[in-house]
């Protein structure tokens, strides 16, 4: 029977170029989801790029564009990369558009109006030269712990260390480089620990794998804490209905952007006369299937806030999160001080999309570890797999098929019992692309 399955990978900020950490979960997806389709299944893949929050509203001021300009510009070169990588979706959006200011503000008063919300008055660090308050990656000092200089607000490069920004030593605005004072502005917080049964549940119940199971053990331990949704103006983002200057935190509003994509793709297609029903996909008894592929650093967000909030608002929750490590390239991080750190665009001046996927799938194994990209092994991988094996059995094939037969087949198998074998084996190849064990 045919499955209706609504396939989503994590929407890119758009405050920056593809990258190939990025191309390992599209290459990913988009293998899975032909996969579905090629089954027959009614598989339908969105993305689209995340534009809100406060780095995509400073890039674009630096850059003397509006934001709707970036994002309107790294939309379209995001979406070359991934033609080019022939990565295909449905549809490609953005969290900057009607569909998601809409659905983002119902879900939000239906969780108000069901108790789930709560407000109250917090410090935060404030620029007093910019007039704003600073995430904690824009403010730098001294770490607490080693006294290292030049630290991020929130976590130490040299010594680990986690904090916050208040702790640091002469903490300076790296917008301005004035020192942030402290000042109290009210928040809007979801009340996450309202859905700690529901969730322990969930977290338990195959839709996650193992080790992201037990992840999420530690952080019911350590409490499931309220969840500021709220950010003070300036901010690139919706403003929250019933206020006049408070916009939501651009997390918020993100995996809404995947319901937005889905609901701008069910309008195109009822425009043209095709049937495609919102609901059908995503009322709280669906019998659809929903995916979210992922990599492990947004786990938190799509494995607590998002099956929670979908509840809240009396939605569905996802079928299972896909959940994948990181792309590492010679066995260390992506570095751009490095020269490790590789541009989709950069790949593709180079070499074939084809033969990036083909390395990526060889290694993809559906578990949540990282992938290394080596780029000894993949010269060799490439010359020993598709040069050595399939093009060579291909192309002496053709060569003696047509010097010595005509170029005509035969019209018989000659191993019958070898194709049957291969045949027979349909059922446990289709298992391991589901469970996206790519390499097997
Ligand atoms: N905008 C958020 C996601 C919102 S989803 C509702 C975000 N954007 S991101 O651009 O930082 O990352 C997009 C995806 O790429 C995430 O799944 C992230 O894990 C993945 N990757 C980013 N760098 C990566 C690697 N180096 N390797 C593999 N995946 C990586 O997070
Ligand atoms: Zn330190």
């Amino acid at each position: 029977m045919a499955r209706d399955i609504l396939v989503t990978s994590a929407l890119p900020y758009a405050n920056g170029a593809t990258h190939l950490g990025h191309m390992l979960e599209h290459i990913q997806t988009d293998i899975w989801v032909r996969f579905q389709k090629q089954r027959g299944h009614n598989c339908i893949a969105v993305c689209g790029d995340d534009a809100h929050g406060t780095p995509i509203m400073l890039k674009a001021r630096d850059a003397g564009i509006t934001p709707e300009e970036l994002i309107a510009g790294v939309s379209a070169e995001r979406q070359r990369d991934f033609a080019d990588f022939h990565v295909v979706y449905d549809k490609y959006h953005s969290t900057h558009s009607d569909e998601n200011r809409e659905l983002s503000s119902a879900i939000y008063n239906k969780l108000k109006d069901a108790g789930h919300m709560t407000s109250r008055t917090i410090k935060q660090a404030f620029d007093p030269e910019q007039q704003m308050f600073l995430p904690d990656r824009f403010i730098r000092g001294e770490c607490p712990k080693c006294g290292a200089p030049d630290q991020y607000g929130d976590a130490c490069e040299a010594c680990g260390a986690t904090y916050q920004p208040t702790e640091l030593g002469n903490p300076v605005s790296v917008l301005s480089g004035a020192t942030p004072v402290e000042r109290e502005s009210e928040h809007y917080f979801f009340k996450l620990a309202d859905f700690e049964a529901f969730l322990r549940d969930w977290t338990r119940s195959d839709h996650l794998q193992e080790a992201i199971t037990r992840k999420l053990d530690e952080w019911f331990t350590a409490g499931l804490r309220d969840w500021d949704i709220s950010r003070d103006a300036p901010y690139f983002g919706f403003k929250i209905p019933g206020t006049d200057d408070k916009y939501f935190y651009v997390w918020l509003d993100a995996p809404i952007g995947y319901m937005a994509s889905f609901l701008n793709l069910c309008k195109q297609r009822q425009a043209q006369g095709e049937e495609l029903d919102f609901d059908t996909f995503w009322k709280a008894d669906s019998d659809a299937e929903l995916y979210h592929f992922i990599g492990k650093d947004i786990v938190y967000f799509h494995a607590l806030f998002w099956p929670a909030m979908l509840k809240g608002a009396g939605y569905r929750t996802p079928t299972a999160i896909h959940a994948h490590g990181f792309l590492t390239v010679n066995g260390e991080k992506m570095s751009k001080s490095r020269g490790t750190f590789i541009k989709a665009r950069t790949w593709l001046k180079h070499l074939p999309a084809e033969f990036l996927r083909y390395y990526f799938t060889a290694k993809m194994s559906g578990k949540v570890e990282d992938l290394d990209l080596n780029l000894d092994d993949f010269r060799s991988r490439i010359n020993s797999d598709l040069v050595g094996k399939y093009v060579n059995i291909a192309s002496r094939c053709a060569n003696f098929i047509t010097k010595r037969f005509d170029g005509e087949l035969a019209g018989t198998l000659d191993n019958p019992e070898l194709f049957q074998r291969s045949a027979a084996a349909a059922d446990e190849i289709a298992e391991h692309y589901e469970q996206r064990r790519f390499a097997q």
